[in-house]
């Protein structure tokens, strides 16, 4: 299972192409599909080569073109019935009057209609036509048929159309198709994920970035966190099936896929709303911020304005937001992160003690390729002594890649536990 849900892989659409001039809005998304990580194949009938040439699809999908049903040549490379069967998604766009006409009808006399009467996959279908048509009886009646016989129909927008008319009858941009396509496949995998994946059914609330301490309304205390580690794992975790809040100091990424996202500045708001999704329920928690360890003791009200050689300013402890959760009597799965410049795997595991901790997962931020900006870390994980696990060695991978190993290591614990006598 992916754990990258901004990119479906290995998915596989059939695009057929059929006579209309929304025709050549299709070679754009030929190309919009590839953009995001379709494998794509063109059919087109007769009718849409009067309008583009199959040259064009075999360029931009990198395929030969299907064209002909009696061609023993095309038969002989991927056949009809490979075809229908290779096909994740058969799409239609455009889809002309008459090819709705032959599908509500189950005639097989060319590629296409024989495709579509020989597929299991979803058929979707872009209607494309000049309004008049789109309105006739007959085309509503067969759209009916279709929709009946589980045919997934894309309304057309209206406007302006080629033929001078305006009204119902334009194909959507390759833009809103290509995110209808891809939505649809996320939410297949989602669902799956959902059922069967390694944190079905578990809410877990991930922390991350650096936390900001005003000075005055102008200035603050933080540091270089970037947040990246905490968002891969919100990513990890909602592709294993989990219903993830991300608890976020001020870091400048996009929200992943999903994932419900909570702005905080400060460490006592970021544990304000850790508290509040204790009490929505919380399974697994994981600290992965970098939470200011003191704050500033008085804020000043307005700018501190420049006077003397020197200035003093008073800093009071910040609450420790992991150990706090931990020691609530409905505590979840807590998981802690140590990034130390010596003696890394001894305070880690002391760490994992005195916070209560389940799980801990620690690195040497003293090495330059891996840790705070960097894409890349390397980590030791230990576990509590009641899950009886050896500590873990994860190599120098991707921040993706070490997110997904430490879903699996979570997993791996839960499921792990010993029974407290
Ligand atoms: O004590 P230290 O800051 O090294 O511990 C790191 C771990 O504790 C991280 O998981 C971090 O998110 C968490 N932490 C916290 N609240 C603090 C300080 C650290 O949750 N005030």
């Amino acid at each position: 299972m992916s754990f990258d849900l901004s990119v479906i892989p290995n998915k596989n659409i059939v695009l057929a192409v059929t006579g209309g001039i929304a025709a050549y809005k299709s070679a754009i998304l030929v190309r919009r599909l590839k953009d995001a990580g379709f494998n794509v194949r063109v059919v087109m009938t007769q009718g849409a080569q009067a309008f583009i040439t199959p040259l064009t699809f075999q360029a931009l999908s990198g395929n030969p073109v299907h064209t002909e049903l009696l061609n023993p040549e095309a038969e002989a490379g991927m056949g009809h019935i490979e075809l229908a069967r290779w096909a994740d998604l058969l799409l239609v766009a455009p889809a002309s009057c008459d090819t709705l006409a032959k599908f509500a009808a189950g005639l097989a006399d060319d590629l296409l209609s024989t495709l579509y009467l020989a597929t299991k996959s979803p058929v979707w279908v872009a209607p494309a036509m000049n309004q008049q048509m789109w309105a006739a009886k007959a085309t509503q009646r067969n759209l009916n048929t279709l929709v009946e016989d589980g045919v997934h129909v894309i309304m057309p927008d209206a406007g302006s159309q080629a033929c001078g008319d305006v009204g119902l009858g334009r194909m959507p941009e390759p833009e809103d198709l290509t995110r209808q396509v891809t939505q649809y496949f996320h939410k297949a995998q989602r669902a799956i994920a959902e059922k069967f994946g390694m944190l079905a059914g578990k809410h877990v609330v991930v922390t991350a970035g650096p936390t900001r301490e005003a000075i005055d309304p102008v200035r603050y205390i933080s540091n270089h966190s970037t947040g990246k580690m905490g968002f891969s794992l919100a990513a990890a975790c909602y592709a294993a099936g989990a219903k993830v809040t991300l608890i976020a100091g001020p870091v400048s990424l996009d929200t992943p896929n999903g994932v419900r996202r909570i702005n905080v500045s400060s460490a006592v708001q970021m544990l304000d709303i850790s508290m509040q999704m204790l009490d929505e329920g919380c399974d697994i928690f994981i600290a992965t911020a970098a939470v200011a360890d003191y704050r500033v003791a008085e804020v000043a009200e307005h700018k501190i304005k420049k006077s003397g050689d020197e200035l003093n300013v008073s800093l009071i402890k910040n609450p420790d937001i992991v150990a706090t959760i931990a020691q609530q009597q409905k505590r979840p799965f807590m998981v802690g992160f140590a990034a130390e410049t010596r003696n890394v795997e001894e305070y880690a595991a002391g760490k994992l003690v005195a916070k209560k901790l389940d799980m801990i997962a620690c690195n040497d931020v003293s090495r330059p390729d891996i840790g705070f900006a960097s894409d890349e870390n390397a980590m030791i994980v230990f576990f509590a002594e009641q899950y009886q696990m050896q500590k873990r060695d994860l190599e120098k991978a991707s921040k993706q890649e070490i997110a997904q190993q430490l879903v699996e290591a979570i997993h791996d614990a839960l499921h792990n536990e010993i029974e407290p006598v």
